[in-house]
Parts: C-alpha cells; sequence; structure tokens
C-alpha cells in the first residue's frame, strides 16, 4: 500500500493497546514515534508512567475482561486494537472485540491455544508433519507416563497445559533429578485436573525468533533474540518471565547461522499454513522460542504475542513506521510492506524486585529522578520501560479496588513510583556491537535507585562466548 493510501487511512487513526507493561510501554512508544500521529489509547491493569504520558486516554481496568475491554474500545470509537499479554487472548478479549466490529491485530482465543495448549501445539505439528518436535506425549492421567519415560530414555521435561506464566515446566536436572520425583510433580498436575507432555529433553541454546501474521500472509521480524529465563547471575535460580535480552548487528546470534534462521522460519510457515489448513488461521504474533540442538533446530513452544523483554529490543531497531504495520495487519495486507530494523546490536535488562520471583518485595518506592539530570537525558526516558510498577499520584480511575490512595506521599505530591512485585523497569539499548548496547544499558540502570536487582552478566562479551562455547561442544 502506499505512502499516500496509508496516509489516507491512518488520519486521525484511534489506536488501542490492551495491556499497560513494559512490552506495551514499548509498542507505544514506537507509535508515539509514529509520523502519522495516531491517538494512542490503552486500557491497562497499572499507571505506567510513561505510558501515562504518551496515550491521549488511559483506563485502568480488568485486562481480561472481554466485556470491559471492548465497552472501552467502543467509546473511544477505536480503529485497531492491539492485545499485548497472552491472558486476555485466552479470556477472548479478541473476540469479544471482532464481534463488536472492532479491528484486532492479535489472535482470537482459538488462534492463541498455539500459547495456551502445548498439547494442541505439538499435535498440529505432528499431524502436519512438520519437522521439530522432541519425542512427546501427552498425558491426562498417570497411566502410562512411568513406562513411556522409560522408553524415550532420556531426559526429560513436564509441562503442564494451560498458561502458566512461564511457571509450568519442569526440566529434569534443573527442577528435579530423579524419575519418581518427576512423577510427583505429574501427580500434583492431575490431582489439580490438569493434563500435560511429557518431552524428550533437548540440549542445545534457545532463541526467540517472531513473525506477524494477517491470517493470511506472514512476515517475519529479523532481529533473532536470546533472552534469559533464569533469575541469577550465570544462567542459575529459579525460571523468570526473563531477566533479560540481547540482538545482534547482523540480526543472527553468534551461535547460530543462516541456516539456523531458515530451519525455524520453515517450521514457523509450516505452522502458519496448517493453522489455515484447520481453518483457524493466525493473527497477531508468532512468537517461536527455539532451541539450536545436535540435530538441528527444534520448537521448544510458540507463543501468541510479542515476547518481554523481546519486544523492546525489537521496538528500539524497528524502523519501517509502527502504524503501517498495524494497519497493513488489520488490512490483510501484509505481504505489501517491507518491514526493516536497524542493522544495530540491542541489550534489554530488567530491574527486578529483591526476592523476585519467589518472594519479591512490593509496595515499596522506587527513585528514577537521576535519569532526569545525568547523561543522556533523552536516551535515558527513550531507553526504559515499566514493567509491574504504578504511578500512584493519578486517583480519578473508574475502579474501585484500586489501593493507590495508600502509596501518594502528602507532603511532595510527587508522582510515586511503587513496585508491585514483578520484572519491575526494562532497560533497552541499542549500539553498533553487543558490548556498545550493553555498556549503555549499565550506564542507565546505575542511575535507577531502588531495592531492585539485575543480571550484568547478560549482553557480556564474556558470556555470550560461554554460549557459543556451549553450542560448539554440543556440536562436536
Ligand atoms: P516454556 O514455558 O515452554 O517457555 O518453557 C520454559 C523453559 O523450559 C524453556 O525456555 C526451556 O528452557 C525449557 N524447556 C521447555 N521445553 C524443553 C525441552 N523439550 N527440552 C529442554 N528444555 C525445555
Ligand atoms: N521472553 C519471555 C516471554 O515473553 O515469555
Amino acid at each position: 500500500m502506499s505512502t499516500e493510501n496509508i496516509l489516507q487511512l491512518t488520519k486521525g487513526l484511534r489506536i488501542l493497546i490492551v495491556g499497560s507493561g513494559a512490552r506495551e510501554n514499548a509498542i507505544i512508544k514506537s507509535l508515539f514515534r509514529s509520523k502519522y500521529k495516531p491517538l494512542i489509547f490503552c486500557f491497562g491493569n497499572t499507571r505506567n508512567p510513561d505510558i501515562l504520558l504518551k496515550s491521549a486516554n488511559f483506563r485502568l481496568g480488568d485486562i481480561n475482561s472481554p466485556a470491559q475491554v471492548t465497552a472501552f474500545a467502543l467509546e473511544n470509537k477505536i480503529d485497531i486494537a492491539l492485545v499485548g499479554p497472552e491472558n486476555p487472548s485466552e479470556a477472548g478479549v479478541g473476540d469479544e472485540l471482532l464481534r463488536s466490529g472492532i479491528r484486532i491485530v492479535s489472535p482470537t482465543k482459538e488462534q492463541a491455544k498455539l500459547e495456551w495448549s502445548k498439547t494442541f501445539t505439538r499435535d498440529l505439528l505432528t499431524k502436519y508433519n512438520i519437522d521439530g518436535s522432541p519425542m512427546y506425549k501427552a498425558f491426562n492421567t498417570m497411566d502410562g507416563v512411568e513406562d513411556f519415560i522409560n522408553t524415550m530414555g532420556t531426559k526429560f521435561v513436564i509441562k503442564a497445559d494451560g498458561l502458566c506464566g512461564g511457571k509450568g515446566v519442569q526440566v529434569q536436572d534443573d527442577h528435579f533429578v530423579t524419575i519418581q520425583e518427576g512423577l510427583k510433580f505429574c501427580k500434583e498436575i492431575i490431582d489439580a485436573k490438569g493434563s500435560f507432555l511429557i518431552e524428550q529433553k533437548l540440549e542445545g541454546q534457545e532463541f526467540s525468533y517472531f513473525a506477524l501474521c494477517d491470517g493470511q500472509n506472514i512476515q517475519f521480524l529479523s532481529p533473532i533474540i536470546q533472552d534469559h529465563k533464569r533469575a541469577y547471575e550465570g544462567d542459575e535460580g529459579p525460571n523468570t518471565g526473563g531477566m533479560g535480552t540481547y540482538s545482534d548487528s547482523n540480526h543472527l546470534l553468534p551461535f547460530l547461522n543462516d541456516d539456523d534462521k531458515v530451519e525455524a522460519e520453515n517450521i514457523t510457515k509450516a505452522v502458519f499454513e496448517a493453522m489455515k489448513s484447520e481453518g483457524v488461521g493466525f493473527v497477531g504474533v508468532m512468537y517461536g522460542g527455539f532451541m539450536k540442538t545436535r540435530n538441528g533446530v527444534k520448537l521448544i513452544e510458540y507463543n501468541a504475542r510479542f515476547g518481554d523483554p523481546e519486544c523492546e529490543n525489537l521496538m528500539s531497531l524497528l524502523e519501517t513506521d509502527l502504524v503501517e504495520i498495524l494497519v497493513n495487519m488489520a488490512n490483510k495486507t501484509l505481504d505489501t510492506i517491507n518491514i526493516k530494523f536497524s542493522p544495530k546490536a540491542s541489550v534489554c535488562k530488567y530491574l527486578v524486585p529483591i526476592g523476585y520471583p519467589n518472594k519479591p518485595i512490593k509496595n515499596e518506592a522506587i527513585d528514577i529522578s537521576r535519569l532526569f539530570v545525568e547523561g543522556d537525558i533523552e536516551e535515558n526516558w527513550e531507553s526504559i520501560f515499566f514493567g509491574s510498577v504504578d504511578e500512584t499520584e493519578v486517583v480519578n480511575s473508574d475502579v474501585g479496588d484500586f489501593e493507590s490512595e495508600e502509596y501518594v506521599d502528602d507532603e511532595s505530591e510527587e508522582p510515586v513510583i511503587m513496585l508491585k512485585g514483578s520484572r519491575a523497569i526494562a532497560v533497552c539499548c541499542v549500539g553498533d556491537d553487543i558490548s556498545e548496547a550493553e555498556a549503555k544499558v549499565e550506564d542507565i540502570i546505575g542511575l535507577i535507585d531502588g531495592p531492585m536487582f539485575h543480571r550484568s552478566d547478560i549482553g557480556k562479551v564474556d558470556y555470550v562466548a560461554t554460549k557459543v562455547e556451549m553450542m560448539k561442544n554440543i556440536l562436536r
């Protein structure tokens, strides 16, 4: 579609973003930079200090309520809606928006099954002969579980079906050691009326590779990104939503080559076609979590949304106007644009509350005032993305259960930013190489005060080298 047509279409375009975390903050920052100057609306569950500045209209509410989100969208005559996190999609927010005649660029509940049912996705790959799964089997009773594990004869992984916020996967040697310990975990899932997959444990390096889909067309977002799920330095400790990410200037990772990229693309393209053949189709972000192994690239899982923090990397590198991308997605003309990213590296690190993820402190204030007086003030603000925090000054919310008043600092009347218990602030910078981007991130993190920690190793030259070395050993 020509720029002229888009300009016509986007005059006063009203875009709704559902969600108010760091991923949605990154999307909104990108929309705010657009030359089309869309009106940005946000329906969120926290008062994100940057979104409050950039969004024409912010509403605090239950993002998992299809009725609340849709009422807000109708009231504001929204043209295009994008749902950020996974839970609202599983709850049917997209479906309700569609029923009300609002165009969405994210999945319906059925399409999002790619993320919320690991069994559905594995079975889809099997049904369409798509190479990329490890050995696996689905169970909803304990019958045959032990036999299957013994027949597989490898280390194994247990995956609870359904959304578990990245915490439903138990990996042998990481989370449990013996088969009996694994069986105990399986039994807990069954007792809670759940079902699960047993999968062969894969060894290798993981990477995230994203594609946008409009139901008919698919387009890959070229920078491949590596996230770090473990809470502590050296990839130790409990799993988290993701502590930090990096991407390289050639849009590959130091342990990947072009063939690996093509292998991952082939899996995602085949799954996209399979969804069409199933009559479901897919609209939104197909986020492939892959692992490069001795036996080629394997699929760990799909998510039906942007990754967090990967979205911060992508939006920081994106050169194409996001409004053009969203309009083409909504029009099912994704094939007519060429989505470009800057040939630069990026690093993103999360500041998280002390005690995260198991016993995070909450409702403590953080201080970002030094961001406005030290270093490159504009770059500081462009590089930070607010996650699980809440700005407490705004009081005219229409949601009753929000406990803001108790946080307001009456004496200063300055807005206070409070920790809400999960990943608090992502800092993402771009550089000519990974190490330049990493150094910038550390400089900005040094300006943010509060009871938080981050992983300093992410993106450091020596640490990236250990991943390349690990991969070499596996391939040897
Ligand atoms: P998920 O919730 O599916 O993202 O899984 C969380 C983490 O579990 C992944 O990032 C991997 O590190 C690990 N994992 C999942 N499936 C496997 C597998 N088949 N082999 C090895 N590790 C896995
Ligand atoms: N990067 C991890 C996630 O978004 O699930």
